[in-house]
Parts: structure tokens; sequence; C-alpha cells
């Protein structure tokens, strides 16, 4: 069998490799406590899964749905950003589109912009799918660090001038995955600069904006002037509203931007099924209370899980968003290494860094959506481990 080339540059999707290591170990007897991949737990609030029910049965939702969704949705999607970020400027038939989740629609993101020998600016670490898109389109990553020092957040000034010139796409996510870092309006303000300067489509990944802690409220960048003309932002009902099992997501933003994307999708997939269209109408437009509850929740998670992580002698600092912990591993161990030795003495399941780029190395990742019984496992186990000296 021939397979393209493509294939083989791709890299394993980490969460294949980790499911298969969780598999694997259980089927060895072993009682694993995993703070791996970032899906809620806690259940998808009922009057959404109400709505399903009554729209299942409905035999109009049984068709072929459109590509571009219901135009109720768009309008859900259009409404949920005035209420929940004052950003009343979003036409629901041009600036907003349902995607099968926001890794569908940043994945074939990249084909609206990319050619073979474009460049695309990724964080590193970053999300593995906008290094993945990129590579789908021939084109290539020019990785921005993301540091500690720098907050967390590209240094745009750092960019060289040349690979600015080929750069034709721009990718933030914040609240940000891994590293739990947030962005205010200044950088955002920066970024659109950045963007208009050198021409560069800035594409927005806000999959987190509702998984907030301390009272924090993140920004949709389309809050910031300019940003319309610019860029694009991602969102997910798969993190705020317990929802990763049903597939929906959206962007809204700059409509020729919007439009190349439905060209690309359209000749790709048939659309949302309308009843979970009918869902996301439901989580959009319903109740929100569940959010503030979740949070409470991640939040407790967050507060054990980390003093645990300190009390055996890891960095790791609060982070005000996103569902994850991004701990340092400690002196003469790699994320791999740490990631394996904790795993072989404790059965605990986390994310080495490095899965997330080479700026990753030396972190590893704890997601909070673990059930509360097997956080206090985990943290009893953690406690009670003395991590070994590091191999040679
Ligand atoms: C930063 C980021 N964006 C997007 C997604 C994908 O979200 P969805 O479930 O809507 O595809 C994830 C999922 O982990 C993520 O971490």
């Amino acid at each position: 069998m021939k397979f393209s080339k493509r294939l083989d540059q791709l890299p394993a999707y980490p969460f294949v490799e980790i499911s298969r290591v969780i598999a694997r170990k259980r089927a060895e007897g072993a009682d694993v406590v995993t703070f791996g991949i970032g899906d809620p737990d806690i259940p998808t609030p009922s009057p959404i899964i109400d709505r399903l029910a009554r729209a299942s049965r409905d035999p109009a939702n049984h068709r072929y749905p459109e590509t571009d969704g219901l135009p109720q949705v768009r309008e859900a999607i259009a409404a949920w950003y005035k209420t929940r970020f004052g950003v009343d400027h979003l036409d629901p038939a041009s600036e907003t589109l349902p995607l099968i989740g926001a890794k569908e629609g940043i994945g074939h993101a990249a084909f609206c912009f990319l050619d073979p020998g474009d460049v695309a600016l990724v964080p590193d670490p970053a999300y593995p799918v906008y290094d993945a898109g990129t590579l789908f389109a021939g084109a290539d990553s020019h990785h921005m660090p993301l540091t500690q020092e720098n907050g967390w957040l590209p240094d745009l000034s750092a960019v060289p001038a040349e690979v600015a010139k080929r750069a034709k796409v721009l990718w933030l996510n914040y609240p940000n995955n891994p590293t739990g870092a947030v962005a205010g309006a200044g950088y955002y303000r920066q970024a659109i600069d950045f963007a208009r300067q050198h021409d560069v489509a800035l594409l927005h990944d806000a999959a987190y904006s509702e998984v907030v802690y301390d009272g924090y409220k993140a920004l949709s960048f389309m809050e910031i002037d300019g940003a319309k003309d610019v860029g694009i932002e991602f969102h997910s009902l798969s993190k705020c509203f317990n929802m990763t099992g049903w597939r929906f997501g959206s962007v809204v933003g700059n409509a020729d931007m919007i439009q190349a994307l439905f060209k690309i999708k359209s000749n790709l997939d048939s659309g949302i099924p309308q009843a979970i269209q009918e869902m996301a109408i439901e989580a959009l437009t319903g109740p929100q209370n569940h959010i503030d509850e979740n949070n409470a929740i991640y939040q407790s998670r967050r507060d054990r899980v980390m003093d645990a992580l300190i009390h055996i002698g890891l960095r790791v600092e609060a982070p005000k968003a996103a569902l994850y912990l991004w701990a340092r591993v400690p002196e003469g161990y790699t994320s791999a290494s740490f990631t394996a030795q904790l795993l072989d003495d404790t059965d605990i399941v986390v994310t080495p860094g490095s899965s997330y780029g080479a700026g990753g190395e030396g972190y590893i990742r704890l997601s909070l959506t673990t059930p509360d019984e097997m956080v206090d496992k985990g943290i009893q186990r953690l406690r009670s481990w003395r991590i070994p000296p590091p191999k040679e």
C-alpha cells in the first residue's frame, strides 16, 4: 500500500496514545487515575438533553442538515455573543457558522489560507490541531515560544521579518490550553495591529472562555475594535456546556473568512445533525447557571491537586482559566520520563508537556475533568509518593 508523505509527517494524536496506555494498564488490572484529556466528567445539563429527546423524534431532523446550519442556530450564536460579551455586531447569516466541534473548524481553516510554502504562526506549546491543519495544507509552522517570562503570550515582535512576510495565519488561544494563561485587551490590540501590518488572518480559539476561576471573566477577541477586519474566533460548547460528546462548535467574525471556511466545509461535510443543533440553541439561549456551578467544582479540584503537586516538590501556579494545571517537572526529568515514572509508581496518568510541542518540554499537564472520588484517590497517591532520583 502506498500512503501519502503527509501521513508519515503527521505525528500520532497525543490522546490516542494516552488512551492506549490507559487501556493497557487497566487490562493489566491497574486502578488507573487519569488526569489526561480535558473531557468534562459532569453530565450535559438536563434541559439540553430534554431538547435532544424532543428534537430526535421530529422527522425533519432525520434528513441531511445544511452545512451552514439552521438559521435559528446562527441567531443563537450571535445572541450568545451579545449577552455574554456585549458583542452586538455579528450578522448571524454572514458572520457566524456552526462547526462539528471547534476541532473540525480549526483543522479545516488551514485550507482557507495556506498553500505550500506559506507560513502559519503557531504558539508553542499549543493545541496540536493548529500544526496538523498547517501540515495538511502543505505549509510550514513557525513556532512562537510561550514561556512563563512572557506570560505565555507569544512575543510578536520576535517573529523575524522574513517569516512575517510569508505568514498567512496567526493562531492564538486564550484562555490557553495547555498553560491556563489568559490574554487582556492590550495583547489582542497588539495582535490585531500585527495582523493588519503583515496581512495575516488572526484565528483566535476561545474554546475555554467560560471555564474561569477566582471571579475572572475572559474576553472575546471580538470585543476588540478591528477584530472583525482581520480575524475570526472559534468557540465550542464542549468544555463550557459539558458537551464534548455531542460535537458542536462555532466560528464568528470576518464574513469573507467565514465564507471561505463554509466553502471548504460544504465540500467535505454535511453539517451538524439537526437535533444536536437544537441542543446548541437550548445551551446558548437557556439558563447558564451550570457554568458557575461547574467552575466551582473545577476550582476546588484545581486547589486540591495543586496543593498535592506542591507537596511533592513540583512548581505550579494557579491558572485563572481553562481546565488544566501546568506543572514544572523536577530537575533531571523530561516531560516524558516524569510522566512514565509517575505512571509506573502510582498508576496516575498525566499528559507530557512535550505533546504540545517542543516548548512544552519540562512540564506536565493535569486535567481537572477527573471525577472527585478519582481526584481524591490521585491526591492520596501523590502525597504518599517519593519522587525517585532521575535515571542517568
Ligand atoms: C484549545 C482547544 N481548542 C479546541 C478544542 C476542541 O474543541 P471541540 O471539542 O469543540 O472540538 C480543544 C479540545 O481539547 C482545545 O483544547
